[in-house]
């Protein structure tokens, strides 16, 4: 038997073969189209090359493309697990020329793989095309030989294809696969085509025209080539079966949850079986690509497969998760073609679990709940809304799983009333919003949260995709559009751009759409909590409501960012490590160009402390680990041992970022909304420059990451080397050197106060005649003006003065830049005579100052008026006249 893995190979060969480039599968997450949710055709990677916007590399394409079709255009969610082919997940086949081959040589293509390659036989098959189609039709004939009642002509959208309501579109053609007539069904375009007889396994789309969303349909570039096979309806053909669930790899996913469930697997409980394996895999690869669940976007559908998957788990009797227990299957079957689902296996099982435990807290009471309400009802009874409502705001019921579960039961819901209910619940918390004050003025926010939804932020994983307008809000009001020149506030249904918060600085980068829009994006704020605000200034062309823009953040900056977040979360870390757990964060900035974090801790911290940390958080960085993001309850985030970030709000789920090691455990694990390195290498460096008080108990680090760090250490070492030059050595000197000139400076200093007192006592100091003795009656008085000393050194003077005249009393007048400083000195057996205290205040008076003090045989004061030093003397002298 031909594998499915064979079957993709083969496929891919055969275009290989014949010059077509082969494509990796692009994530499920479309980063080039806002208005769908998930990748849910072979095309969507493509969909640029198409319409001309962008330019391939290469004239040929094939690819084995991921698709969901759960919530959007394409959503078979309700069917699986009933029919013998919807899928949430599947893989489309395809080939694909941009403006090289069209129809004759697509038709070629396929009919050489189906027929020759792959045998299939030409008996089975049948083909559409669309009506007018007389061209495709000539060429089916003419290729494949087929009878004409074989190519049936079809009238309906089904042979016009369209990604979307906008986007690249065109006629097409299908090839059709006959089970035989033991199945039910019939041709195509008949009135039995639902069947499962004729099973469509190959779509070829003439690819001609772009639709912009009214209808209008203009022609593309070139005419082009997009095809599209499921690759699971081709297996069963090939496997020769005409129901997908019965393929060698849906087999051995229902064989696990078989036997991890002691079930049988087929009867009553097929279409759980079936409903676990379909599942399992849309669920492990959305959060392969980055999905996590969520109450909201593509979180939602994440959420709704999952929980609708786990209630038939738990109608198969488990007592246990069983979902997560299914991934290593699903790795086996599908790892090699996918090696992002091996990568990411922890997480899934993770995120599984974790889903699968909060929901079995509600989902046994939600479903008590509703077996109560429905006991009576009659086949064709509908479910009264209110119920339903109920069961998904207090149980986490979404919407379908209630629809499911009485899907068996053939009872209905009353969808008018679950919608009036949550109509009534938003104005409810609209009103009690409204009430709160002072934050009314930012009413414009909350209407259009509500009106809107959040904003779907995906730049955890991307740096720039497409996005549709939703609001524009100048000067404080809601504008429909806005043109160049005009600075206004822009809000997208989705976004890579990052609102401020957490301490992050918010994002910038630029705005481009059609007709020449640009726009610079200076910041992205995010009032609520939940709306990225893009504040732009447009540069060129103009922007509307509705609009889709293409969005790009300055990349640079964000990777700054990145580090200097990382970085502050080992920072944390390596304080609470070596100054211990009384470390709190009481503050954070993430900046581009450094981090500040502001903590707990009352005495400031030593260099040892300082270069102690600052090389814990460079071994991390050196160790370079992967960063690992995991979503969870933040009790269970607590609990798993992460420290809560301060002043942050933390809904029903939180982002748990675990980094760096700590022998065989996490070093650092903290709630963040943030965005991150991938692995710690990608930080470089960081150093600490700067640790300060902001407060009382309160410090504040200031470090730098990568190229900032290493700017600064360099900037550094350029001064050292200029000091170094200065002082004729080299750096490693320095320290010595230093040490040496600051000794000689002490030494000089002593040197010259000595030589300056030598010289005021040798009688040559200043402006004034030497010092001579004089009598002034009895009294030995030495007095002198002198220039340059300080009052310290007057002092030592005053002293030795006093013992060369041995009993008297000596003034000093020092005059240094127009001020006087007054010393009196006078020797202990005067001092019941004449106090040193007054007569300094004498002399003070002199130079024109106040007060003076100090003890009766030495005072000290001082004045403004130096070129009155002489008066002062003479006020001594008077005094000491009587
Ligand atoms: N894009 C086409 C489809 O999805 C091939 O059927």
């Amino acid at each position: 038997m031909i594998t499915t893995n064979d079957i993709r190979r083969s496929f891919l060969e055969f275009f290989n073969e014949k010059g077509h480039e082969i494509v990796p599968s692009s994530p499920l997450i479309p980063h080039n189209d806002p208005t769908l949710m998930f990748i849910n055709a072979g095309m969507v990677p493509f969909k640029n090359i198409f319409t001309g916007a962008e330019k391939s590399k290469f004239l040929t394409a094939t690819s084995n493309q991921k698709c969901v079709r759960a919530g959007g255009k394409h959503n078979d969610l309700d069917n699986v697990g009933y029919t013998a082919r919807h899928h949430t997940f599947f893989e489309m086949l395809g080939n694909f020329s941009f403006g090289d081959y069209f129809k004759e040589q697509a038709i070629h293509n396929a009919w050489e793989l189906i027929t020759k390659t792959w045998e299939i036989s030409p008996d089975r098959l049948t083909v559409t095309v669309y009506h007018t189609d007389d061209e495709a039709f000539d060429l089916w004939r003419k290729i494949s030989g087929l009878p004409e009642e074989r190519i049936i002509r079809i009238a309906s959208n089904d042979n016009f294809w369209s990604m979307g309501d906008t986007g690249p579109c065109g006629p097409c053609s299908e090839i059709f696969y006959d089970h035989g007539e033991n199945i039910f069904g019939g041709p195509p375009g008949s009135p039995d085509e639902d069947g499962d007889r004729f099973v469509e396994i190959w779509n070829l789309v003439f690819m001609q025209y772009e639709q912009d969303g009214t209808g209008n349909r203009i022609d593309l570039p070139k005419p082009s080539i997009d095809t599209g096979m499921g690759l699971e309806r081709v297996a069963a053909v090939m496997q020769g079966t005409h129901d997908n669930y019965d393929i060698d790899l849906f087999k051995a996913l229902i064989a696990e949850s078989g036997t991890l469930t002691g079930t049988a697997t087929t009867g009553d409980n097929q279409a759980s079986h079936r409903v676990i394996a379909d599942h399992l895999r849309a669920s492990s690869f959305l959060v392969a690509d980055g999905v996590l669940p969520a109450n909201e976007g593509r979180g939602y559908v994440l959420r709704r497969i999952m929980r609708r998957a786990m209630r038939h788990a738990h109608l198969l009797g488990t007592k246990d998760p069983l979902m997560h227990r299914m991934v290593g299957a699903l790795t086996g079957e599908m790892g090699n073609a996918f090696p992002e689902l091996i990568r990411a296996k922890p997480l899934i099982e993770e995120t599984l679990l974790r889903e699968e435990t909060n929901f079995r807290r509600t989902l046994d009471k939600g479903l008590k709940l509703l077996d109560a309400e429905i006991t009576g009802m009659e086949e064709g009874d509908t479910l009264p809304g209110a119920t339903a409502f109920k069961l998904y705001d207090t149980y986490g019921f979404p919407y379908d799983l209630t629809e499911d579960a009485l899907r068996t039961k053939s009872l209905g819901i009353d969808r008018e009333g679950f919608d009036k209910a949550m109509e009534e619940q938003k104005a409810a918390a609209r009103a009690a919003w409204k009430g709160s004050g002072d934050q009314a003025s930012e009413a414009i926010w909350f209407d259009i949260a509500e009106r809107e939804g959040s904003t779907e932020f995906t730049g955890y994983s991307a740096e720039a995709g497409d996005a549709m307008v939703i609001a524009l809000v100048k000067d404080g009001e809601e504008v429909r559009s806005a043109k160049a020149g005009d600075k206004l506030i822009m809000l997208t249904n989705q976004t890579p751009f990052y609102g401020e918060s957490g301490g992050q600085m918010g994002d910038s980068g630029l705005a481009t759409g059609e007709g020449g829009f640009a726009a610079d994006i200076s910041d992205t704020s995010k009032p609520l909590g939940r709306l990225h605000a893009h504040h732009l200034t447009i540069k060129d062309g103009a922007v509307s409501v509705g609009d889709t823009v293409h969005l790009i953040v300055d990349c640079a900056r964000r990777t700054q960012l990145r580090a200097n977040h990382s970085a502050t979360h080992l920072l944390h870390k390596a304080l609470r490590q070596h100054l211990g757990d009384h470390v709190t964060q009481k503050g954070s900035l993430v900046a581009p160009d450094r981090l500040r974090f502001d903590f707990s801790h009352t005495s400031a911290l030593t260099d040892e402390e300082i270069k102690a940390i600052e090389a814990d958080v460079n071994a991390q960085i050196r160790g370079n680990s992967a960063v690992v993001t995991r979503l969870m309850s933040p009790d269970d985030a607590v609990a798993a041992g992460a420290l809560a970030l301060f002043g942050e709000k933390y809904g029903d789920e939180v982002r748990v970022l675990s980094m760096g090691l700590d022998d065989d455990s996490d070093y650092s694990v903290e709630l963040c909304g943030g965005t991150h390195v991938n692995a710690l290498g990608d930080i470089g460096l960081m150093v600490i420059v700067s640790e300060s008080a902001v407060s009382s108990g309160v410090r504040r680090i200031e470090a730098l990451t990568g190229e900032a760090a290493r700017l600064w250490l360099s900037a550094r070492d350029s001064k050292l080397k200029s000091i170094a030059a200065t002082l004729k050595a080299s750096p490693d000197e320095l320290s010595e050197r230093v040490a040496a000139l600051v000794e000689d400076r002490k030494k000089l200093n002593r040197e010259l106060t000595e030589a300056k007192k030598a010289l005021a006592l040798a009688g040559d100091g200043g402006s004034s005649p030497s010092a001579e003795m004089e009598m002034i009656g009895d009294v030995t008085f030495s007095g002198q003006v002198i220039n340059g000393l300080n009052s310290k050194e007057l002092r030592g003077l005053i002293d030795e003065t006093k013992k060369k005249i041995s009993s008297g009393v000596t003034a000093l007048i020092a005059v240094n830049d127009g001020r006087a400083t007054v010393a009196v000195g006078v020797t202990d057996d005067m001092t019941d005579r004449h106090s040193a205290v007054d007569l300094v205040q004498a002399a003070v008076a002199a130079v024109g100052g106040k007060g003076g003090g100090g003890r009766p045989d030495m005072a000290q004061g001082g004045g403004p008026d130096g070129d009155k030093a002489e008066d002062a003397l003479k006020a001594i002298k008077a005094i000491l006249a009587g």
